[in-house]
């Protein structure tokens, strides 16, 4: 969901081309950068489609000491070169860059600047021109204008604002959208996420909702809305800069995938002492007062919930709900009595996730948020953290962050259920399954060619595609028909197994790709009719069995471990089917069409 990346202090141009590069896998459609010389010489430089396009716009002379740069993904106007960031005033005194959504850009519009001529459709320009007309009608410096305007605006926003009155500032803002703001040695830095100016400095100040800032090179003025002094720490980032870089990779993704063993192991690691599980005691006590919990997520977070539940109603004998964030923020069920709400989201950005959480802050109920991200806007604003030490996700397609949700749901149920005595919790040696998983991902990482292969036969033109499974399978039947369709494009479908008959087995003609998962010892026999059904209307099978349940010409033998923890291991030959399917078509895996990494818009 588009980046922003601002610098004052240090020559910008190539920092603020790299820092967008960096920002690449959020997802966008078109760029574009201001520089300011301090001489009196400012750039204003855009383009439709990659970075590469707006660098190949960009000549030798437009450099400079202060600059903002932007990757749009468009949500108001197409995606045009009038319509990328920056946006400017009509007398290009101002320039801004914003990520996020206003709410209520044209009512702002029709009051304050119907006399005034746009050159884009964006929401955005309504605010620079804004700031304009109070800073000239009212006689106010930048930094005031731009408070004033903030106090009329609803939506979310990340701004980075220049006034080329006064070029050695970038004034910010923030609300909803992420942003970090970097100090550096003589300069500062502002970006969507540390990682991608991590090349330029460890220390960052983590801003929060409502905060704005007047930054020079070597002072940072950080004001609340009224304009009263607002004190935010600095602080070193612990985050490894080798892992935002592929490597020898020629995509993310499979580097992702294959970084799965070591997340389940620094988990195996991190989350217990000997083999003893290591959880925040408030969290546990605060889950286990609880007499329902619910599990709230989108896209890839939610099938991962799914398979919580499960691992959470076994282990600690609570209720557990699923639900998709985007729908549960508009209706809120009939709550229990003593609530608990878990939050899964890798990137904890993602705006329908904020939503609930929101109303759950404003009843004051208890949550938890799991994520992969340090800091984040969810994990800032739930009641407790726990992080899945899964290292840097990239690529769009979510993968060890997945797996990384499956373990540290069944961490915070097993730590739940030892609380509330349950001899099954004490007996669920987690530790060891993680130690299963790992070395079960592993194997199956290492035959990743044999996946190559099925993709090659089965997947190269079709297009549609199905999965089945039943139990704990359908849940990952789920996450397997995302991960195809979002990468590959392939129109694919997760099943419950025997649901296909009721209806949509009508699709299955010769040559349908159906991929068949076996873990559940309840139906597995069951399962087998299932392909049996599709397999006599031409159906193309491919079976991922675990060993136990596996038959010859299965396609995958899947290692044994604990039934509901299986999806650690089904899920890798379903990611890998993904990534070799998009592959092989030439398609851009870690960047697909039309996704964003975190959607930070409803
Ligand atoms: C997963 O492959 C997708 N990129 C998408 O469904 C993602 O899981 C969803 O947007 C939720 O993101 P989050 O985990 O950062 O909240
Ligand atoms: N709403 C703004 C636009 O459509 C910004 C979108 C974004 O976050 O990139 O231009």
């Amino acid at each position: 969901m588009c980046g922003i990346v601002g610098v004052v202090g240090k020559p910008a141009r190539d920092v603020l081309l790299n820092g967008l590069k960096n920002l690449e896998y959020r997802g966008y459609d078109s760029a574009g950068i201001y520089l300011n010389d301090l001489q009196g010489h400012q750039y204003l430089t855009k383009a439709v489609g990659r970075i590469k396009n707006l660098e190949a716009k960009l000549t030798p002379d437009e450099q400079g000491v202060v600059g903002i740069a932007h990757t749009r993904w468009a949500t108001h106007g197409k995606p045009t070169v009038a319509n990328a960031h920056p946006q400017y005033s009509s007398d290009n005194r101002f320039y801004l860059v914003h990520n996020g959504v206003i709410e209520n850009y044209a009512t702002l519009k029709n009051k304050y600047l119907s006399d005034v001529e746009f050159h884009s459709d964006t929401d955005t320009e309504v605010i620079v021109q804004l700031v304009d007309k109070f800073a000239r009608e009212d006689n106010l410096p930048a930094f005031a204008a731009f408070k004033k305007v903030l106090n009329l605006v609803e939506g979310s926003y990340a701004f980075l604002l220049v006034d080329n009155t006064e070029p050695d500032h970038i004034f910010i803002a923030k609300n909803k959208s992420p942003m970090m703001l970097g100090v550096g040695d003589g300069f500062n830095i502002i970006a969507s996420d540390a990682i991608s100016v991590l090349d330029q400095t460890r220390t960052f100040i983590d801003l929060h909702d409502g905060d704005v800032a007047d930054v020079t090179k070597d002072k940072i003025v950080i004001e609340d809305l009224q304009g009263n002094a607002v004190d935010r720490p600095a602080k070193e980032l612990d985050i490894d800069p080798n892992a935002s870089s592929k490597g020898t990779y020629e995509f993310f993704m499979l580097k992702e995938i294959d970084e799965q063993p070591a997340v389940m192991r620094r988990l195996a690691q991190d989350y217990f002492d000997g083999n003893n599980v290591k959880v925040d005691p408030a969290i546990v006590q605060a889950a286990a007062d609880s007499d329902r919990i619910y599990i709230l997520a989108a896209g890839t977070s939610y099938h991962a919930g799914l398979v919580g539940k499960n691992l959470l109603e076994k282990y600690t004998g609570i209720p557990v709900e699923v639900g998709l964030a985007s729908e549960f923020g508009y209706h809120f069920p009939r709550l229990s009595k003593k609530p608990f709400f878990i939050f899964l989201t890798q990137s904890g950005e993602t705006a329908d996730s904020r939503v609930v959480l929101t109303q759950v802050n404003d009843r004051q109920l208890p949550s938890l948020t799991i994520t992969n991200v340090e800091g984040s806007t969810l994990s800032r604003e739930a009641t407790y953290t726990m992080l899945l030490k899964a290292g840097p996700e990239i690529a769009v397609a979510s993968t060890k962050a997945y797996t990384a949700q499956v373990a540290v749901q069944a961490i915070l149920a097993k730590a739940v259920g030892e609380k509330l005595g349950l001899q099954v919790a004490r007996d669920f040696d987690l530790k060891h399954q993680l130690g299963l998983a790992a070395e079960g991902m592993q194997q199956l990482v290492d035959g990743k060619e044999k996946i190559d292969e099925l993709a090659k036969k089965y997947l190269a033109t079709t297009r549609n595609a199905f999965y089945i499974g039943r139990g704990v399978d359908y849940a990952v039947a789920l996450e397997g028909a995302l991960k195809l369709k979002e990468v590959s494009y392939i129109q694919t479908e997760g099943f419950a197994a025997a649901e296909l008959k009721h209806g949509t087995i009508a699709l299955i003609e010769k040559g349908t790709p159906v991929v068949a998962l076996i873990n559940d010892p309840a139906t597995a026999d069951l399962t087998r009719g299932n392909i049996r059904e599709v397999q006599s209307r031409g159906a193309n099978v491919i079976v991922f069995a675990a060993k136990e349940f596996a038959q010859p010409g299965d396609d995958v033998v899947l290692p044994q471990i604990e039934y509901y923890l299986s999806p650690l291991v089904t899920v890798v030959p379903a990611q890998l089917l993904a990534y070799y399917a998009s592959k092989n078509k030439g398609l851009d895996v870690d960047k697909p069409r039309n996704l964003a990494k975190s959607v930070t818009v409803e």
